[in-house]
């Protein structure tokens, strides 16, 4: 009998349910406890759930893998970095904890220990990608929609549909933060920025660095949209790592792109990344980013490498050199959101 791994949560709501669902009848794996606030919250754990608990110390005890699904920063962190001192791999789908607290999961990533691909654009693999095929290339510059709920809402507001009931359908299809205000305000969207720029170009790259030039949607409404669609144009609130010719610059913001822009063309809703790198050239990768099912996918496929004993990714040594040449995405026309 090949050995049993034991699997626990800390989190079963959106994300984490639906990859308890998944995983709970893979050979090999044994899913030990799942942390929650409240017992008592309805929830479809499958026919083989774990043992529920308000535990922390009881849900990480013994585990081999401990999933990060709770969401949050300080309890998160404090939590994972005691699983990981009693020797567990780690996989984590958050993406504020990991971008605020690098203190303590950056040398827990540079050890592979560490699993995050659904973190940022849920199962659609990029933070991979980055930290592998994408290495043989020098990059220059990446712009990406990184939030789910904004994409959404702006598919919505193409469509006529008013802000807070575009915003009210997202969250109950699950793409919203617990704070829908981290979605909004571009908090998210440079949180997984944060990431995807640690993993390469920037290893040691600090947050506070990247918040400083932040900017949602909050404020854009149908007229706005359909003034901006009618000069032939698209809203898109865009996440960029640039050269400005001296140094590395890092921003999220809405902005107008032509309608045969690589990130229009992304299906309407989806998140997409536009990698370019001196010797590929462009790389778009596009798909779902938020949601249960699509969110669930990057955890498992996080988990099985972890009990498979697959390193996880990590950055880069050090930090690449800027290109000499600026690589500011000209045709990014900024917009102003009331
Ligand atoms: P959620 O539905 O709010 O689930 C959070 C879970 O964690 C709940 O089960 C909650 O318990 C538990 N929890 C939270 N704080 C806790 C605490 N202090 N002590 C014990 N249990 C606690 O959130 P979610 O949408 O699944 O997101 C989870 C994580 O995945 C977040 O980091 C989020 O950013 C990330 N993520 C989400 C998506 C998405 O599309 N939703 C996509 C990618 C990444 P109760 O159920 O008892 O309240
Ligand atoms: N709230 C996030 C989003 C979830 O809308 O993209 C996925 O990380």
């Amino acid at each position: 009998m090949p050995p049993t791994h034991r699997v626990a949560f800390l989190g079963a709501g959106t994300v984490g349910a639906a990859a308890i669902r998944r995983l709970q009848n893979v050979p090999g794996l044994a899913l030990s406890a799942a942390l929650v606030r409240d017992l008592d919250v309805p929830r479809d754990l499958g026919t083989r759930p774990p043992r529920l608990t308000t535990d922390a110390d009881a849900a990480i005890a013994g585990a081999d893998v401990v999933v990060d699904v709770m969401g949050g920063v300080e309890v998160a962190t404090e939590l994972m970095a005691r699983a990981a001192a009693s020797g567990a791999r780690l996989v984590s789908a958050n993406k504020a904890a990991l971008a605020e607290r690098w203190d303590v999961w950056g040398p827990l990533v540079r050890a592979g220990r560490v699993g995050f691909e659904a973190a940022v654009m849920a199962g659609t693999p990029v933070v991979g990608p980055l930290a592998g095929a994408l290495r043989g290339s020098s990059p220059i510059a990446l712009h990406a929609l990184l939030n789910g709920t904004c994409a959404y809402l702006i598919e919505r507001l193409e469509a006529g549909t008013a802000f807070d009931v575009a915003l009210a359908e997202a969250q109950r299809l699950g793409y919203a933060e617990a704070d829908p205000a981290l979605d909004v305000d571009g908090v998210d969207a440079a949180h997984k920025l944060t990431l995807l720029a640690r993993m390469c170009a920037l290893p040691e790259l600090a947050w506070d660095e990247v918040r400083r030039d932040v900017r949602g949607v909050r404020g854009l409404g149908p007229a706005l949209v359909a003034d901006i669609a009618a000069r032939g144009a698209r809203v898109r609130l865009v996440a960029s790592l640039w050269s400005d010719g001296a140094r590395w610059r890092v921003a999220v913001r809405p902005v107008a792109l032509p309608a045969d822009h690589a990130l229009v063309l992304a299906r309407s809703g989806k998140n997409a990344l536009l990698y370019r790198g001196d010797a590929v050239g462009e790389v778009v990768i596009s798909g779902p980013g938020a949601g249960a099912e699509a969110t669930a996918s990057g955890v498992v496929a996080d988990v099985l490498d972890a009990v498979a004993g697959r390193p996880g990714p990590v950055p880069p040594e050090r930090s690449v050199p800027a290109p000499a040449e600026a690589s500011a995405a000209d045709d990014f026309e900024p917009i102003e959101v009331a």
